[in-house]
């Protein structure tokens, strides 16, 4: 009877485990649509459950941070590439090479030097309502943004929360050098009606006419064009900054196997190809095989800088920026 129970337990024990396993609890930081649009496609392709939340990317860094001594998520699909990196870093997150991992476009690979798994591509870009401009002339710099006269007419999300404006911040950085793009940032703020939790939401306020400028990722800006708001996406004379967005499994992740079912469905051109034929995600999509969206960026066109994703992914650089900004920058009354 004793060895009968025992047997039962390990048993139930067995199921539970397996029970437990065949689920996927995802942070996705990417566009909501495509965020919804994973569950039902991956679930009908492996019969694994998938439930997720949407949260932007620093935030989504925070939150793997603070859960790591106790996971709650399995994966970490999309956002900006730099607070992936800085999560492998930290050993909050695992690098897992998929079976596509040759697939994967070798210079997205190489420029970060395959130290987690890239998921798409974007650059960071104006995106603006000519008609709220009135008759303002068009800013085609980054140093135009600055001129008093875009007083209260830009919108740009916020570096604590956001990805798409930590890439922001390191692109000016990066392009005017540490005391000159810190003074652009500053000018910049003074102009900034409101920032945004999210990276594509500037360009919802754009498309409104509640603003005239939002700074953002310019396929999120060819999106809300493409819906019919009327909108202009262009890249700064100085040149851009872009992301290398990525997918990783969480640390100590409690559905280990169905993680990673999951990464491997996400990066096959199938899986990919989703985002674009939703028409909410335009991003250039990092398996080589996967039919790019008409509308993702050509990366050839873009006056592209080439972006340090080693120092930039560095977590110690990324507190400095963040602290600087906070209490320097989003200080200053305005
Ligand atoms: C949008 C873009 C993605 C980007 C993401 C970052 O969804 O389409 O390419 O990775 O923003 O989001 P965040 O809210 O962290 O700026």
């Amino acid at each position: 009877m004793k060895r009968l129970t025992l047997v039962l337990v390990a048993a139930a024990a067995l199921f539970l485990s397996h029970a437990q396993a065949q689920r996927v609890n995802l942070l996705c930081s990417p566009d909501l649509a495509w965020c919804e649009a994973l569950g039902p496609a991956f679930t009908e392709a492996t019969g694994i459950p998938l439930e997720f939340i949407r949260v932007s990317s620093q935030d989504a860094l925070a939150r793997i941070r603070a859960e790591s001594a106790n996971p709650v998520f399995d994966v970490w699909f999309g956002g900006t590439g730099d607070p992936h990196l800085i999560a492998m870093r930290d050993g909050v997150a695992e690098m897992y090479i998929p079976s596509t991992w040759d697939d994967i476009i070798p210079e997205l690979k190489s420029v970060i030097n395959e130290e987690y798994i890239p998921l798409y591509a974007g650059a960071i870009g104006f995106v603006i309502n000519e008609e709220a401009l009135g008759d303002l002339p068009l800013p085609r710099s980054w140093r135009d943004l600055t001129d008093p006269m875009y007083r209260g007419l830009i919108a740009m999300p916020d570096p604590t929360s956001s990805g798409t404006a930590y890439t922001t911040l390191a692109t000016l950085l990066q392009v005017f050098g540490e005391e000159d793009g810190w003074e652009l940032v500053e000018g910049i703020h003074m102009n900034v009606a409101q920032y945004t939790s999210s990276g594509s939401a500037p360009g919802q306020l754009a498309g409104r006419g509640e603003v005239a400028i939002a700074i953002q990722f310019m396929h999120d800006g060819v999106k809300f064009a493409a819906q019919g708001f009327p909108l202009t996406v262009f890249a700064p004379e100085e040149g851009v900054g872009y992301e290398i967005g990525g997918i990783s499994l969480i640390a100590n992740a409690p559905n280990r196997d169905a993680a990673i079912a999951f990464i491997e469905w996400a990066l096959t051109p199938e899986a990919q190809a989703i985002a674009g034929e939703l028409g909410d995600s335009y991003q250039i999509q990092s398996n080589m095989n996967t039919v790019q969206h008409p509308l993702a960026p050509n990366f050839d066109e873009i006056n592209l800088i080439e972006y340090d994703f080693d120092r930039w992914g560095d977590p110690a650089v990324r507190d400095q920026v963040l602290t600087r900004w906070l209490n320097d920058v989003f200080a200053i009354p305005r």
